[in-house]
């Protein structure tokens, strides 16, 4: 995989795929603007090699129509005011307009493309709007790390199509931060995995077991792991059908000798409510018409102890429900214990970097991913297309990294 800064720029059209789909409120504001920032480093770049710099992203689900609410324009505006310059906004991303707006441009200016998946092409991977990307640029550069894990056209067909394609300094950072982690950590290692649902974690958990020296688990999912060992969990969340696969991963834990951790005590509610009554009990006492809706205050004060002599640790996933205050603590406790450690730490996805942000934590952890469901990928060793197109190889891959 080559790089930004190996290949030459100037005077070039430089296409740059990066991921801006960014959270916007009610009247299309753009409440988080993370994945902008991130991208500065390599669009900043691209301009002072006197690049003529196209930025290229999706945003939402349009389902390949054109639906306003999904237009780049709140995001044109806002890397804009960040890079201090004009960023013209085009009619769409690929046709005759926009190749005509691009002959243009000068060396200097940037322009932005209109959402990718205004077209069916993006996500069916269609290898004709691949081409009618690349006809757009002379370089070609991905630095949508928060996307590597889907197969669309604008980070896998268009890589065979543009003349050169090269990934951008957040791809490299994400990549190298993870193999730093996973592959050549400072032990020990934890991960520290929460969120609702065990199905979508399950997998990562597997192959953490190649690499973490222990592994912490909170949010809904702990419930199917506290029922894989006989407790009756009331009312929770919970897969039922996940119960046994549970248990097998906690036997497999033993005998690799990963140490698991799970919740001892929980904030349960009488209902899925931020008004509801709620009790302090164990897990052992979860009553029966009762959801565990957090993690409990002994809970936290067992996860910070496990965590006190870890050297690298990756969170992904809140302890509980953390969008109500009632619900908030065992994440809140959680984020403390993480940016107080002097490990190398890592988190990511699952609204895990809001929680952090929340607490004013950011500036206390070593590296905050700027993706969702690529973070998780890469936790569960999944070759990422993206990466691959570019004739990369994150090294996390499953079946090439036991140590
Ligand atoms: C994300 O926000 O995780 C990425 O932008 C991918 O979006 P998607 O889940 O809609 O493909």
């Amino acid at each position: 995989m080559q790089y930004i800064n190996q290949v030459d720029l100037a005077g070039k059209r430089v296409l740059i795929r990066v991921d801006f789909n960014v959270p916007l409120d009610e009247e299309g504001n753009i409440t988080d603007d993370n994945r902008v920032r991130a991208a500065l480093p390599t669009i900043n770049y691209a301009l002072d090699e006197d690049a003529k710099v196209i930025v290229a992203s999706h945003m939402g689900r349009p389902k390949g129509k054109r639906v306003e609410e999904f237009s780049m324009a709140p995001v044109a505006r806002r890397l804009g005011r960040l890079l201090k310059k004009e960023v013209a906004l085009a009619p769409d991303c690929v046709g005759p307009d926009v190749e005509g707006l691009i002959e243009q441009m000068k060396p200097g200016q940037v322009v932005m493309l209109e959402n990718l998946r205004f077209h069916k092409g993006e996500t069916d991977n269609d290898p004709e709007f691949g081409k009618a990307l690349g006809r757009l640029c002379d370089v070609y550069v991905d630095d949508a790390f928060a996307v590597a894990h889907r197969e669309n056209a604008s980070v896998v067909a268009v890589v065979n199509t543009a003349p050169v394609s090269v990934a951008g300094f957040t791809m490299k950072k994400e990549l190298d931060y993870f193999r730093r982690a996973m592959l050549d950590p400072a032990r020990p290692l934890a991960a520290v995995l929460g969120g609702a649902k065990a199905m979508t974690k399950l997998p990562a958990l597997e192959n953490l077991l190649e690499h973490a020296d222990k592994i912490v688990i909170g949010g809904a999912m702990a419930n199917t792991f506290l029922m894989s060992v006989g407790i009756d969990v009331g009312k929770s969340l919970h897969e039922e059908d996940l119960v046994p696969v549970a248990n097998v991963l906690l036997k497999n834990a033993k005998s690799a000798g990963v140490k698991i951790y799970i919740p001892v005590d929980c904030v349960v509610a009488n209902r899925f409510h931020r008004h509801a009554e709620t009790k302090l009990v164990t897990t052992l006492d979860v009553p029966k018409e009762w959801m565990i809706m957090d993690i409990g205050p002994a809970t936290s004060m067992l996860y910070r102890e496990a965590l006190r002599d870890c050297k690298t640790i990756i969170w992904n996933g809140p302890m509980g429900a953390f969008e109500m205050d009632a619900f908030s603590r065992g994440t809140y406790n959680m984020v403390s214990t993480v940016a107080q450690t002097y490990a190398m730490t890592i988190i990511g996805g699952g609204d895990t970097d809001v929680a952090v942000s929340n607490a004013g934590e950011t500036e206390n952890i070593s590296y905050i991913s700027t993706g969702g469901g690529a973070f998780l990928a890469l936790m569960t060793g999944e070759v990422l297309p993206a990466v691959d197109a570019l004739g990369g190889y994150t090294g996390l891959e499953n079946g090439g990294t036991a140590h």
